[in-house]
């Protein structure tokens, strides 16, 4: 019997590391047969090919298309996914998140009439300013299954007409964390930084609608200062972001500014925080994986339990909710469900 052949299609850092889940649980599958094709939407090795190596992704294919306007980098990326999809006709094709690397593989993809999957479907900020908020409604209403990490995803969806295609699996990026808990080595980040367990917080930030606008990124910026009280605040810095801080001239004193860092060093950094401030929906989640509060630098977030369970509060909200578990995110098997359901669809 011919090996059903899956095509991820990644380009974005949270991608690298959502993949990373299902190339663990896939090589227990010798059925399928799965590759990767890297958009090259992120370049910087500290931002895509780090985590190839870290997280044993085997290589990509890369396309090397990035940069340029949204149109722009979205038109070249679809071209260059193209003759990839009509040479290797995957027998479906998978998409993570919400990135223009998403929205292009989704659409080049259904145009060649080939079986799309969309992991980390129906999240909604219900804010069309954003563009992720057009990319994950392009991506779920292209996809034939629709893999959702939380009961709120299913509702979207279900709301929106696609009820019949979606499946509840629970979050990849709690199974990675899992995973890193017991299998990878230790990270040395704090020893690095000179930075004492829960004597500092974490900052990032690196949407579009935070760094775009310099009013907007002084006022968060001032914001962890002060909410901080005092605490060191170590900030590993995106492209996007440092640029903006350049081109604005803000000040970033009493901020330790470093360049992105490796997942592991991530979730060390997390882990030893008083608090993580963010923009990012990964860190939104890693926070509370590692059982840290959040406060989300943004007016809404798609995340909602994080917020409803106490975890997480918007940087306009003054207070926590009451703290209890979050059971959406499943126990660290949403791949495995994940890769079952793709094997059965494709008997
Ligand atoms: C993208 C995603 C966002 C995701 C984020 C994760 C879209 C619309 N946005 O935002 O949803 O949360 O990735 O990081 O797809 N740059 C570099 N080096 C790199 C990558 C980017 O210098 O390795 C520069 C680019 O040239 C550009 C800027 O950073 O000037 C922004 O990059 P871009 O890929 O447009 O979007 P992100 O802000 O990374």
């Amino acid at each position: 019997m011919r090996r059903k052949h899956l095509l991820s299609i990644i380009g974005g850092r949270p991608q690298f590391i959502k993949t990373a889940v299902l190339t663990r649980t896939l090589r227990g599958r010798t059925e399928l047969e799965h590759t990767i094709v890297d958009t090259g939407q992120h370049y910087d090795h500290s931002m895509s090919s780090i985590f190839v190596e870290e997280l044993d992704i085997p290589p990509p294919i890369i396309l090397g298309v990035h940069g340029g306007a949204h149109a722009e980098m979205t038109g070249r990326m679809m071209i260059a996914l193209d003759p990839v999809l009509a040479d290797t006709k995957p027998d479906i094709v998978l998409v993570y998140g919400d990135t223009n690397s998403t929205v292009a593989g989704a659409l080049t993809a259904a145009k060649q009439h080939l079986a799309v999957a969309h992991i980390e479907a129906g999240l909604r900020s219900f804010n069309r300013n954003m563009p992720e908020e057009i990319n994950r409604i392009v991506a779920d209403h292209l996809s034939d299954i629709l893999f959702c990490p939380t009961q709120r995803a299913v509702a979207n969806l279900t709301r929106e007409g696609l009820g019949h295609q979606v499946l509840h699996v629970g979050d990849v990026m709690a199974d990675l964390a899992k995973i890193a808990s017991t299998q990878f080595t230790r990270s040395n980040i704090l020893e690095k930084l000179h930075l004492q367990e829960k004597h500092y917080v974490t900052l990032t930030i690196h949407r579009a609608e935070n760094t775009d606008d310099k009013d907007r990124l002084v006022a968060l910026i001032d914001y962890v200062r002060h909410d901080s009280n005092g605490l060191e605040v170590v900030m590993p810095i995106h492209p996007r972001t440092r640029d903006a801080i350049e081109k604005f001239g803000i000040k970033m004193e009493g901020v330790t500014v470093t360049p992105p860092v490796a997942y592991t060093d991530m979730g060390c950094l997390i882990k030893g925080s008083e608090r993580v401030y963010t923009d990012s929906g990964g860190l939104q989640k890693e926070a509370y994986f590692h059982e840290v509060s959040c406060v989300t630098l943004r007016d809404e977030t798609e995340w909602v339990e994080t917020i409803a369970c106490g975890w997480n509060r918007l940087w306009t909200q003054p207070t926590y909710q009451t703290r209890r578990p979050i059971r959406d995110y499943g126990e660290g098997d949403a791949g495995i469900k994940i890769a079952a359901t793709l094997a059965a669809h494709l008997e």
